[in-house]
């Protein structure tokens, strides 16, 4: 099943990998694109992957995770991106990018917040927001979404899992507002509207879910299904399934393959493409997650940051001969 196409609206991935959105704080100034960024991410899909997700790319400058995040706040982004995109496009992979504000784990002076509680004592306390910087974070991930049209990305994830700012919206442990945004699933749904307006409905919109937080009162997999059953109609195609982040003190206990049950659960109960993975250790595993049903696409993050080839070197296990690059073929095991 690994091998297996999947067209999802105008996107049909020659196979159900996935590179996880990973930050890796190498933007030198501003949120601009590197060489480094485009080496690490053409170099992956060198490797077999069908689709990647580039990092958590900021949407504001203040909405940034470190001083090195990726950026698409400004229109002159857009350029360094589009060869990002243009080189994967090369290799037949498709090209994804993840969108973020960094809300209270965000760098800025005063963060942004649903209310005003601190991460932890290393982060700075949060500012309360006022329905004009709800407006204004609404208005940013809308033009983040027209630049990520421009510069070609063929799928728009917004990411609303592990702590960040839509995150908080999301949970009752930080979002404690007695206004409209009191209701958790407002602003991710006005999110959603509003970045449909310019991303095209050919394209498949994707949300990053952080679908528990290991404490006894938080998100669930259920309630993140309720949520979903009603962002569909809003023009969301696809749930990439994670976990944790938003509380401090969680414990999670890791072992291989450790979110797939949350995945599960939100795909039987929504039918929404799904995106599920944490710790896959092998394509064989992978495979099996797509058969049980568990998800539909499976990402890979640190295995591939280990060994970008990793896809296209083992593809035979499952019983796929994965065509080599051509510039490659002697190297060919
Ligand atoms: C270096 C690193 C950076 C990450 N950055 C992001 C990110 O930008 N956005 C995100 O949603 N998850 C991020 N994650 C989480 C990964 O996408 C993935 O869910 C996690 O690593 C578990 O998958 P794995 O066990 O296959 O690595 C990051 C993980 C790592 C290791």
């Amino acid at each position: 099943m690994l091998f297996k196409e999947l067209t999802i609206k105008n996107m049909t991935l020659k196979n159900r990998t996935v590179l996880a959105p990973m930050c890796m704080y190498m933007a030198e100034e501003f949120g601009y694109a590197e060489y480094f960024h485009m080496v690490h991410y053409v170099s992956r899909s060198m490797g077999g992957v069908g689709l990647i997700i580039q990092e958590a790319t900021a949407i504001d400058q203040n909405g940034r995770i470190s001083p090195k995040d990726l950026g698409i706040w400004r229109d002159n982004h857009v350029e360094q991106l589009k060869m990002i995109v243009d080189g994967v496009h090369k290799n037949d992979t498709k090209m994804g990018i993840q969108i973020n504000h960094a809300g209270r784990k965000g760098i800025a002076d005063r963060p942004l917040a649903p209310s005003a509680i601190q991460f932890n004592f290393k982060y700075h306390i949060p500012k309360k927001m006022t329905i004009k910087d709800i407006k204004k974070v609404i208005e940013d991930f809308k033009q983040a979404a027209r630049r990520a049209n421009e510069a070609g990305y063929d799928y728009l994830e917004i990411h609303a899992a592990h702590g960040y700012l839509l995150c908080e919206f999301l949970s009752p442990n930080t979002n404690k507002r007695k206004d409209e945004y009191g209701d958790r699933k407002k602003l991710i749904k006005e999110v959603v509207v509003a970045v449909r307006e310019e991303w095209p409905e050919e394209k498949p919109l994707a949300i990053r879910f952080s679908a528990s937080e290991y404490v006894e009162e938080g998100i669930t997999p259920e309630w993140i299904a309720d949520l979903i059953n009603e962002l569909k109609p809003l023009g969301l195609d696809i749930a990439n399934i994670s976990s944790g982040g938003n509380v401090s003190e969680q414990e999670i206990k890791l072992f291989p393959g450790y979110q797939l049950d949350f995945a599960k659960t939100i795909r039987s109960k929504t039918g929404i493409v799904t995106i599920g993975g944490g710790l896959i250790t092998n394509l064989e595993m992978a495979d099996k997650a797509i058969i049980d049903g568990s998800c539909d696409l499976v990402y890979f993050g640190r295995l591939l940051l280990r060994e970008p080839f990793y896809i296209i070197n083992h593809a035979e296990n499952l019983g796929e001969d994965m065509p080599y690059p051509k510039y490659y073929k002697r190297a060919k095991a």
